[in-house]
């Protein structure tokens, strides 16, 4: 039979790569917990119809990239992206009733049919966050600060933030006027996809990468330049907070991003190109003061972010969590079955106690079980053999400190918890430059 194999794009995470997604995991939830965020699990499956109204019907994500299919007359779509299924989320459940601002963060696989590349599949994973009910600039300038302090904190180097704004309905509207009339007399120049978004969607044509879109659209007017007084205030304010955190970034007035949610704040962070090529947009976010009312909701403003997991994991220099295994279990004797059952009774007890412990329950030699304590990084192994069943004890080996003593059964479990709690303390005093303390 032909093997089987992963769907293009999506990919398998095996345990020898895990370490550095727990790590980027545990550094994002530390720092949304950090700045009052709390965790939103919504469902991979929505209604596509959420999807089309949230994101717009002239998007790439919504014309070309979602998985959708009907089941049981149902039309259902893979998720594409969070902010929906959180804005659905918040309306559906009324919270705004409970409390007048909401922080929720997300972990968690999304769904886009794009072309595979570096950096770029078809399941792929976000962490992001959503901020229900302030519409104040201080908020967006917040939002991304923490996000810089946590590429900082997970080993991203040279990052770039680029923030436009893209002004509320009234901006937009005479923004997109100008847009057309500008390119309507270059339109025999433009690729066929842009000339169709001209009518539909024309603000998407700044984002083309075809070279003849490029040329038409780059004396053509910038929404900065349309901006209404409350939307330049906003704009203003952002910065002048930015600028008093001391958060570098860069006014990019072309900016406009694939999803059409967006009002007034937008902001991107790219990476070096020279390690993710073509995707080097990590994180993407902005206002979308308008979705919680478009979704039957109340009048609440937003603002969020989300970046995508495989693309921080190859900017990052996080280096993996080392899998603990605190303890190996070598059961060993002649016929194999009472220190068998004496090794599994006795990691049971070390379990319950909080130490990781493995016990070879295969049958080998001490020194091929020593060999396999070692490659597990094993800080103690514990023997149970003849003359340990015989005299009622357990051998406890220091496979660093090369020693070992045999000690009473009824004494091993408080020892081996003393020995690791020591050694423990003893990796944290180093890894924090102090000298080591501890007695064994
Ligand atoms: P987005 O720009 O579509 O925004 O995606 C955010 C990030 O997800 C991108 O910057 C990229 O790192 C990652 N990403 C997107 N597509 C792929 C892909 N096919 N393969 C790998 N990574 C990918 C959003 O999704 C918005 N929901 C962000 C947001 C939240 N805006 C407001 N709140």
């Amino acid at each position: 039979m032909t093997p089987i194999r992963a769907v293009k794009g999506m990919n398998d995470v095996l345990p020898a790569e895990i370490g550095r997604w727990h790590r980027v995991e545990a550094e994002f939830a530390r720092t949304m917990q950090l700045h009052g965020f709390r965790e939103v699990r919504t469902p991979y499956v929505e209604s596509t119809r959420l999807f089309v109204g949230a994101i717009g019907e002239g998007t790439d994500v919504v014309e070309k990239e979602m998985y959708s299919f009907v089941h049981h007359d149902e039309p259902l779509t893979l998720r594409p992206e969070g902010t929906a299924s959180a804005a659905r989320a918040y309306v559906e459940h009324g919270v705004h009733k409970n409390e007048p601002v909401s922080r929720w963060y997300y972990v968690g696989p999304m769904f886009r049919g794009e072309r595979p590349a570096r950096g770029r599949y078809r399941q792929f994973h976000q962490v992001g966050a959503e901020l229900f009910g302030d519409a104040g600039p201080a908020s967006d300038a917040e939002m991304i600060d923490m996000i810089v302090s946590f590429l900082a904190a997970i080993g991203v180097r040279d990052s770039e933030v680029f923030i436009n704004s893209l002004g509320g309905a009234g901006t937009r509207d005479r923004y997109r006027a100008a847009l057309v009339s500008h390119l309507e007399p270059k339109k025999d120049k433009l690729s066929a996809e842009s000339l169709r978004r001209l009518a539909i969607n024309p603000l998407r044509i700044l984002d083309s990468k075809a070279p003849a879109d490029i040329e038409a659209v780059a004396d053509a007017p910038t929404i900065l330049d349309f901006l209404d007084n409350d939307d330049q205030a906003h704009f203003d304010e952002t910065r002048r907070y930015l600028d008093a955190l001391g958060t570098p970034y860069k006014v990019e007035p072309r900016l406009v991003r694939g999803l059409d949610y967006y009002t007034r704040t937008l902001f991107e962070i790219k990476a070096a190109k020279a390690i993710l090529g073509a995707g080097d947009t990590v994180v993407g976010g902005g206002r979308y003061d308008n979705m919680i009312e478009g979704l039957g909701g109340p009048k609440v403003p937003a603002i969020g972010f989300a970046a995508g997991l495989e693309r921080l994991l190859l900017a990052s220099e996080a280096t993996p969590e080392t899998p603990v295994c605190d303890v190996f279990i070598a059961p060993h004797d002649k016929t194999g079955a009472p220190a068998m059952a004496a090794a599994l009774v006795l990691a049971r007890e070390l379990r319950q106690q909080r130490v990781a412990c493995e016990v070879e329950t295969r049958p080998s030699s001490m020194k091929s079980q020593l060999r396999r304590a070692n490659a597990l990084n094993a800080r103690l192994a514990l023997i149970i053999g003849d003359a340990e069943l015989s005299e009622n004890t357990v051998t406890i080996k220091d496979l660093a400190g090369h020693t070992q003593d045999t000690v009473p059964r009824d004494r091993v479990v408080p020892i081996v918890v003393d020995r690791i709690v020591a050694s423990e303390s003893r990796a944290i005093a180093v890894d924090r430059g102090s000298p080591a303390k501890g007695n064994t």
